[in-house]
């Protein structure tokens, strides 16, 4: 009777709902599994976590620059300055052109500074109607270096792969906003033309615009991953030794299969290749099997290696 009375007690559940000590009693263990199972997880996961934390690079935000034509590079071959700093209807045409095509998206059609492109930035694009606070200045020569160097810390870039004589017929262009614009004068030209060789022309690295070379980037990304996931599916089917030695490296040779995607150098160069492979050593506290290779099984992982990639 005693018995049946306490084993009442204990499954009466209408009690146990108003002691939430035995609520936690009986949940407890649940919780503590939980936890348990997400800290393996995680663990297990760390390396292959940060392997896959290579992100895809972010939008480019210049797609404003496209229409600009590429300088080839190594030849931007010399201006007649003089020549140049006169305006004439043609060149206010093709500035008028290059305006819309790369720079009313901040600075407006009008040149009021209210572009749609330009409505987040601060400080705000240049509105070329008004006189005061240019950063580098009004005048031809002032605009030119503006150009040329870009304001960047202020939101204004560079524009130094525009051909010179482009640039200088956007600024023709931007000078019919407002008739007083200060007069170009000869002292300038000249100042103009020794700092940045117009006459001469100059050598420059070839320059391509930052979409361009996202694009690139992103392009060489992807396919790094497709060569990387084709290698890796080699290697673990594959019956030879260092095949065999790798797949005991688990998720650090994912990370080593990797770099190897990235150079071709250690294909020939023992030092390169031992370079390359220890930046990938990691294997969260045990010994990697990579430190305790022999120097001939290094030698055939390199040529195994040289052979597949
Ligand atoms: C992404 C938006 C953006 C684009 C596109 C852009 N600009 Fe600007 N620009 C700015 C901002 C912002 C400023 C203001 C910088 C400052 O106040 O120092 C500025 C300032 C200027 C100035 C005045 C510099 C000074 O001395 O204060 C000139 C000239 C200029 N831009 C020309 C151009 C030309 C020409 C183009 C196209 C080839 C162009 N910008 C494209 C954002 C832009």
């Amino acid at each position: 009777m005693e018995n049946k009375n306490n084993f009442e007690d204990e499954i009466d559940f209408k009690n146990v709902a108003k002691t939430p000590l035995r609520w936690f009693g009986i949940v407890f263990p649940l919780f503590l599994v939980l936890i348990i199972a997400v800290g393996v997880y995680y663990v297990y996961n760390l390396q292959a976590m940060t392997l896959n934390s290579i992100t895809p690079l972010p939008q480019d935000t210049t797609a404003i620059q496209t229409d600009i034509q590429m300088a080839k590079g190594m030849n931007v071959a010399g201006i007649n300055l003089q020549q140049a700093a006169k305006p004439d209807d043609a060149k206010l045409a093709k500035g008028k052109e290059l305006f819309l095509a790369n720079c009313s998206s901040c600075h407006g059609n009008e040149g009021d500074g209210n572009g749609t492109a330009g409505q987040a930035l601060n400080p705000k694009p240049r509105n070329f109607h008004a006189k005061d606070g240019w950063t580098n200045g009004r005048k031809f020569s002032d605009m030119y270096k503006t150009l040329q160097e870009g304001i960047m810390s202020r939101g204004m870039a560079a524009y130094e792969y525009m051909p010179p004589d482009d640039r200088i017929a956007v600024i023709h262009y931007i000078r019919t906003f407002q008739n007083d614009f200060p007069a170009v004068t000869p002292e300038e030209l000249q100042q103009l033309d020794q700092q940045y060789n117009l006459t001469k022309g100059s050598n420059t690295a070839p320059q391509i615009p930052v979409k361009l070379a996202s694009q690139k980037l992103e392009k060489e990304a992807e396919s790094n991953m497709d060569k990387f996931k084709q290698v890796l599916s080699i290697v673990e089917q594959s019956s030879n030794p260092s095949a065999q030695l790798l797949n005991e490296l688990g998720l650090e040779k994912e990370r080593l299969l990797y770099t190897l995607v990235e150079t071709d150098n250690w294909k020939t160069d023992r030092t390169k290749f031992v370079e390359a492979i220890s930046s990938t050593i990691y294997n969260g506290g045990n010994e990697s099997r990579l430190l305790s290779m022999t120097q001939e099984e290094l030698g055939a992982l390199q040529s195994y290696l040289a052979s597949i990639y």
